[in-house]
């Protein structure tokens, strides 16, 4: 279920507070995936969804949170991804939500001081429903398209979600600000602020440039009609 402003609310306010929970940590995982070139797309309002699920999914539950976090001293994990920083073809809108998530929860690490500590992970690519190929197609509907990521299958060891999962937990654990899973794509962090342009052409080449083996998979199962976008 999408967590709208009210039922973000009813949660927090009414089940958890009369049953006497005490909220100590807020996990912002929900995220869907769009891939497509941007230049593709007809109706960009076919994908507000994105900035929906992966930005304000966070930010309302993370509002209705906070007075329950301030009380327990609680911690804050949000799930972003190293596609908030490093950039991609075809994932400009994901990618951007993700850069949203990273700057807004940096601004609220500045004005939570103390209070409520926020850990940031950015995990790589991760073998999970997203990466068989689940995203919110340049029509607006939830699809598993296995040949959108194909390329990144094809080109970049992928992580068991076990092992991310763990790694996140480690971090959170250790009062870490931010994990990035695997660590190794910290060098594509460094890439990126000293050598822009190197960067880019290696991102260009991964993503673009088929690969001559590669077979192309053009299974598309649409799933809107039973899990697509929840928005309530
Ligand atoms: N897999 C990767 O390579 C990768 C890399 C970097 C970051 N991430 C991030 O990791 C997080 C988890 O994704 P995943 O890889 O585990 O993919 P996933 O298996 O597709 O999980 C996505 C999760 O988001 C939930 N969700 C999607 N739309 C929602 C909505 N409208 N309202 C409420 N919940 C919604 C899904 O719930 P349902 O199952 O009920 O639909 C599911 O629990 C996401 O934020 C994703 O962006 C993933």
């Amino acid at each position: 279920m999408f967590l709208n402003q009210m039922t973000a609310s009813d949660l927090l306010k009414r089940q958890w507070t009369t049953l006497g929970i005490i909220m100590d940590h807020l996990v912002n995982n929900a995220g869907i995936a769009s891939v497509f070139f941007f230049e593709k797309s007809t109706d960009i309002s076919k994908s507000l969804p994105v900035m929906d699920v992966n930005f304000w999914g966070s930010v309302y539950p993370t509002q209705f949170a906070l007075p329950h976090l301030k009380k327990s001293k609680g911690k804050i994990l949000v799930i972003a991804s190293v596609s908030g920083w490093m950039y991609g073809t075809k994932i400009s809108f994901y990618g951007a939500s993700k850069a949203a998530l990273l700057n807004f929860y940096d601004t609220l690490r500045v004005e939570f001081s103390s209070s409520v500590k926020i850990t940031i992970a950015s995990p790589g690519f991760t073998r999970t429903a997203m990466l068989r190929g689940k995203q919110l197609n340049m029509e607006g509907s939830v699809e598993i398209n296995k040949s959108k990521t194909d390329a990144v299958l094809h080109s970049l060891p992928l992580r068991s979600a076990s092992e991310c999962a763990k790694a996140i937990v480690k971090g959170v654990c250790r009062g870490d600000r931010d994990v990035t899973d695997p660590s190794w794509y910290g060098i594509f962090y460094v890439l990126k602020f000293f050598i822009p342009e190197i960067m880019e052409m290696f991102l260009h080449r991964i993503n673009i440039i088929p690969r001559n083996n590669m077979k192309k998979n053009v299974d598309v199962e649409n799933i809107s009609a039973t899990s697509g976008i929840k928005m309530s």
